[in-house]
């Protein structure tokens, strides 16, 4: 019997993670939302032909609004979970526009957005708009979890939105005439705050742990910057507009965090009434060629886009719009210094760069070098180390406490995933001791398959394996692993 003795300490989060829309779908049509972007997006032929998209539909996915029941009895008798994240759908709570209801707006002398006045008349409307019948599936769903004594973590946003909101296909065809133009409207902003404060509002009773966005640069770089072949919608490539989202999506923070601090005054554990992060995405960028300056400076950029600018917008208020990583006097917006309580930070791989010279002007001054060795079904590097330096980095630079809220591995033959998630944990608790950076909690992905966005359902990063025909789920090598650890909150 191995020994257990690297402990994590009391109160620590053991969970997996998923998110609505990757996993609601697929046990009957009556679980179908066809209200979003993305499901549009994944079916639109020209993507299809483009190979921009699988043709995986997420209408054919692990039918998580039926089996719910079922998963978070994995989470918690089979992993020996105490803790879940899960992420509500948009579009399923406000199917319809919620422009028309009033919420008055205030602007800082420069003009930027600074707040969104939500009263109770406001909430009155929303709540009549409400489609009721998410909103009770979803209490179901969170008082589900709560039996099964797993502590929530509830994401608001994770790359979706209602198709009211966003038009893929118009923005990618005819973007200067498209009405619906997603993270590049700053009404979109507002329109996130009012969800947010309807959502805080609505399920505060349920949930303490709370997070308004994932990945919002994942949303912006591969929406607006890289080459359509990224996959996500709308699959355009401008820096201006890229900026332009990504200084929405942390306005959108901003925003989000003041009205949920506000209206989720229920306090269900130690973490209440509301502990509200952000989810990031850093990875390890490095130089392919450490002694070529074009490499050096092209891993600078990536670093310095990816990891930095979001976090410095949203904990320091810096929007750095002209990227010449100083904070010039208009580029300090006081006003959106809201609060973040924690970061939550998905870390998945490390990846090296190479310089362009032709790039020299762009945002990301090089590409990616696919990584040859060691890697995962969707090709990224395994590289457990990246977590340790990441979380450490990150606490050095911003002193803010953190959850991994994500990390994990397609892996469809089920040859790698349970070294992989060792190796990680090995790194994350030499962190913890070691360094004393304050990470509390790990949350896997995933806990089935899912959809994975443009890649379809070929790539499994389920730690139970879903048999899409019926719907039956069968675990991987690495449950009786993750289970022993979580029971014991230590490493063997
Ligand atoms: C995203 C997930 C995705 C996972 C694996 C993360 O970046 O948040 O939605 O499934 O990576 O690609």
């Amino acid at each position: 019997m191995p020994m257990y003795e690297r402990n994590f300490g009391e109160g620590f989060l053991w969970g997996t993670a998923s998110s609505g829309f990757q996993v609601e779908m697929g046990a009957s049509a009556e679980d179908t939302d066809p209200n979003t972007d993305w499901f549009i997006w994944a079916r639109d032929e020209a993507n299809v032909e483009r190979g921009v998209v699988s043709g995986g539909l997420p209408e054919n996915g692990p039918g998580f609004w039926r089996y719910y029941k079922q998963d978070l009895a994995l989470a918690a008798r089979k992993l020996n979970n105490n803790a879940v994240r899960l992420s509500v759908e948009w579009s399923r709570i406000f199917p319809e526009p919620t422009t028309g209801i009033l919420a008055e707006r205030t602007y800082d002398h420069r003009g930027n957005l600074v707040r969104v006045e939500i009263t109770q008349e406001t909430m009155k409307e929303l709540e009549q708009k409400a489609n009721q019948k998410a909103v009770q599936r979803y209490r179901e769903i969170l008082r589900e979890a709560m039996k099964l004594k797993l502590t929530i973590m509830l994401n608001l946003n994770h790359f979706t939105l209602p198709r009211w909101l966003h038009d893929p296909i118009a923005c990618r065809d005819n973007f200067p005439h498209s009405k619906s133009r997603g993270w590049i409207d700053s009404s979109t902003v507002v329109e996130f705050a009012k969800y947010a404060a309807f959502i805080a509002y609505t399920f505060g009773d349920l949930v303490d742990v709370w997070t308004t966005l994932n990945e919002p640069m994942v949303v912006s770089i591969q929406g607006y910057l890289v080459e359509p072949s990224a996959g996500f919608p709308p699959g355009l490539n401008d820096p201006d507009l890229c900026l332009q989202a990504s200084r929405n999506l942390a306005m959108a923070h901003a925003l989000a965090y003041e009205q949920m601090k506000k209206w989720d005054t229920k306090t269900v554990s130690k973490f209440g009434p509301a502990y509200v992060g952000v989810i990031v995405n850093p990875q390890v960028y490095e130089a392919y060629r450490k002694d070529v300056e074009e490499d050096v400076e092209a891993a600078r950029s990536y670093n310095y886009f990816w990891n930095e600018w979001y976090l410095n917008a949203v904990i320091h208020g810096e929007y750095d719009m002209n990227l010449d990583m100083k904070v010039e006097q208009g580029e300090q917006v006081q006003g959106l210094i809201k609060g973040c309580d924690f970061i939550g930070v998905n870390y998945y791989n490390r990846v090296m760069v190479k310089g362009e010279k032709t790039m020299k002007d762009s945002i990301l001054k090089g590409v990616r070098v696919p990584a040859e060795r060691n890697v995962t079904d969707v090709g990224w590097e395994i590289y457990p180390r990246g977590l340790m330096q990441i979380v450490n980095w990150i606490y050095q630079k911003y002193r803010r406490p953190m959850i991994v809220t994500e990390n994990g591995i397609a892996d469809a033959r089920d040859k790698k995933r349970s070294k992989f998630l060792l190796r990680h944990l090995e790194q994350l608790y030499n962190a913890i001791t070691r360094e004393k950076v304050p990470v509390g909690g790990y949350f896997h992905w995933s806990l089935t398959d899912n959809f994975e966005w443009a890649k379809g359902f070929s790539k499994r990063f389920g730690l139970f394996r879903v048999d899409y025909q019926s719907k039956e789920r069968h675990p991987t090598r690495a449950v009786q692993l993750y289970s022993d650890i979580c029971s014991r909150n230590a490493l063997p």
